[in-house]
């Protein structure tokens, strides 16, 4: 695959990124993309990592699709990337042999929350946004490929699980198709690396099993994005 910049990783919580830098080499308190603005953004090796930053009123990382959009536009302006990969943890799918701490490659990414039942807007509301083809690395890095879907809640409701079965989700996150609501407009390759932290129909609650899990799942999301910023790089040669 040639990439026509630099990769551009983007994410959410700090605990999730912060492996993630620390195993690319990337050290410091990073730096604002848009003044006075929480988005931080960090380089090494000409590799790109942007966070959405702190809110400062609710003391606690952006996560969710508006600053995910926010952040990843300001980036694009400012670094030009080849590619840009939303990265973090998600929530997987036991009937569809998910397991904690399992490596996600996107091959397709929707959202499963936005229900506007109206001629045309239905297919508007599901985004299904172009995704970069990495059939081949996914085969090398021996991750699996499968859609990845998005909403703006850590629970999943009957009407979302319905979506999300509709396209045999295999990863549910906060932020991916925002991302890639951006890349489509910006006409910017995209994809997303997602790892499990907890099982979307299994019988913790999520947000339990999300806490137990999200430090040993960034662990394993930074070494997988480590592998897949080296196969990148092997294939842009
Ligand atoms: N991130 C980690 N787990 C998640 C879940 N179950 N839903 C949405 N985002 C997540």
């Amino acid at each position: 695959m040639h990439l026509n910049g630099p990769p551009l990783i983007v994410m959410a919580m700090e605990a999730e990124a912060a492996p993630v830098r620390s195993r690319l080499g990337m050290e410091g308190p990073g730096s604002e993309i848009v003044n006075g603005l929480s988005s931080r953004i960090w380089t090494n090796d000409n590799i790109y990592l942007v966070t959405n930053g702190n809110n400062q009123r609710f003391e606690v990382d952006s996560i969710g699709t508006l600053p995910a959009a926010f952040t990843t536009f300001s980036a694009i302006k400012a670094v030009q990337p080849g590619i840009v990969i939303s990265a973090g943890t998600c929530g997987g799918f036991i009937q569809r042999g998910g397991f904690i701490g399992e490596p996600i490659l996107a091959n397709r990414c929707v959202f499963h929350d936005r229900r506007i039942p109206l001629a045309g807007f239905d297919a508007y509301s599901f985004g299904d946004f172009p995704v970069a083809k990495m059939d081949l690395i996914a085969q090398n890095l021996g991750f699996r490929l499968g859609t990845v879907s998005t909403g703006d809640a850590l629970d999943a409701q009957s009407c979302d699980l319905e979506r999300m079965d509709s396209v045999e989700a295999l990863a549910k996150d906060m932020e991916a198709a925002a991302v890639g609501w951006v890349c489509e407009k910006l006409d910017t390759p995209f994809t997303a690396l997602k790892v499990t932290t907890d099982l979307v129909d299994g019988d913790k609650p999520t947000e339990t099993e999300f806490e137990e899990n999200l430090q040993y799942a960034s662990e394993r999301l930074s070494e997988a994005m480590f592998a897949l910023i080296h196969e990148l790089k092997k294939s842009n040669n």
